[in-house]
């Protein structure tokens, strides 16, 4: 008995420690560890177009569905698309864990663009692992869907936890020590927030997947942050137990430039900012000499759109700066989330003693 409609809400993350770059691309496994902070489902307006930042994922299986059906912000995706196939093997393999055949149902809505480095995979992907290890009763811890949610999208296993998450690159070949770990609860420092502006909300035009691959085989000066990243992770371990934002601030800046400078010397370089993105990193650093010390840093994933991370009692003053950046499209800001839940029968997306989604 499997036709329990569940349906889940997941956030995405930000890396502060950026895994760029894959050791296995079939087991998604990454060069390096990274860290990041799993955001909050409110988001406040500054200015513009406020996003909340999360995705809402309905699954049902049963064995009444012919064939699996995915729905992403309305539209049916082609399950023969091989990146598509590739993204939601994941249900596969718990289908298998469960030992079932039935199809599944799958839909789900992202309220914020997606592809623009805002880590809507992220969130997609956790929201679908979160609802379809319910929806098939798997009884999995979040370790366990942390392996399930790194298939879908590497990042996104750092989004079936709240708080500050690490993802252990881990060392076996088999991949089952690649999970992640919370280091935190969102609880531990909650005056941390994320700013963040939309100067393109445009779809990157190299994606992630291919984009990492392309840096790891050409160019030479990844090698040099795959090592230097370990000890960063250190430094950053430290800075969070002393809660030192001026030092934590500095090294997710060097992180976030670090892999944009191995982006560039990919060959052909991939880049991912713009003028805007340029214009904000000069005005952070503008910022933080006006103060004496850090107050604020700024990381860039995969995508043009900065997040400066910052304090509360910063938050003013981080948005004044960006006020007066010419270009930006709207800004708003979160704070730490507590990752995936369930939501009840009212939020379902899909049609009650149906099989379709609603609307
Ligand atoms: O796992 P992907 O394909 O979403 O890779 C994303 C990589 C970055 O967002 C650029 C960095 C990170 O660690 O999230």
């Amino acid at each position: 008995m499997h036709e329990k409609v569940i349906t889940a809400e997941g956030t995405p993350n930000i890396a502060l420690i950026k895994y760029w770059g894959k050791r296995d691309s079939g087991l998604i496994l990454p060069m390096n560890s990274s860290i990041s902070l799993t955001l909050g489902k409110e988001s406040k307006m500054i200015a513009g177009k406020t996003f909340e930042l999360r995705t809402k994922t309905s699954v049902v299986f049963s064995k009444y569905l012919k064939e699996d059906a995915i729905y992403v912000n309305g539209k049916r995706l082609d399950l023969k698309d091989t990146d598509t196939i590739e993204r939601f093997r994941a249900i596969d393999m718990m289908r298998e864990r469960a030992g079932i055949r039935e199809r599944a149902l799958v839909v789900s809505e992202n309220s914020f663009p997606t592809a623009s480095g805002l880590a809507s995979s992220a969130s997609g992907m956790a929201a679908l692992v979160y609802a379809v290890a319910y929806a098939l009763d798997l009884g999995l811890t979040r370790s366990d869907m942390s392996r399930y949610a790194r298939i879908g999208s590497g990042s996104a296993c750092r989004s079936v936890m709240g708080g500050i998450v690490m993802w252990n690159k881990g060392t076996r070949e088999d991949g089952v020590d690649s999970v992640a770990e919370q280091l935190y609860p969102e609880t531990y420092w909650p005056e941390l927030r994320d700013v963040v502006s939309i100067t393109s909300p445009k779809a990157k035009k190299v994606p992630s997947r291919a984009g990492m691959a392309r840096t790891v085989a050409t160019s030479s000066l990844y090698k040099q942050r795959v090592k230097d990243v370990d000890g960063r992770i250190d430094a950053f371990l430290d800075s969070l137990r002393r809660k030192d934002f001026h030092e934590f601030a500095r090294i997710i800046m060097e992180d976030s430039n670090s892999m944009h400078a191995t982006m560039l010397d990919t060959y052909p370089p991939i880049m991912y900012m713009n003028d805007i993105s340029r214009e904000v990193i000069y005005a952070v650093h503008e910022l933080n000499k006006k103060n004496g010390e850090n107050v604020c840093g700024y990381t860039f994933d995969a995508g043009p759109n900065p997040q400066i991370i910052t304090l509360r009692e910063q938050v003013e003053e981080v948005a004044e700066t960006l006020k007066n950046i010419r270009g930006i499209k709207s800004i708003f800001y979160t704070g730490v989330g507590g990752g995936p839940r369930l939501l009840d029968m009212k939020d379902s997306l899909i049609e009650e003693g149906s099989l379709l989604p609603k609307g």
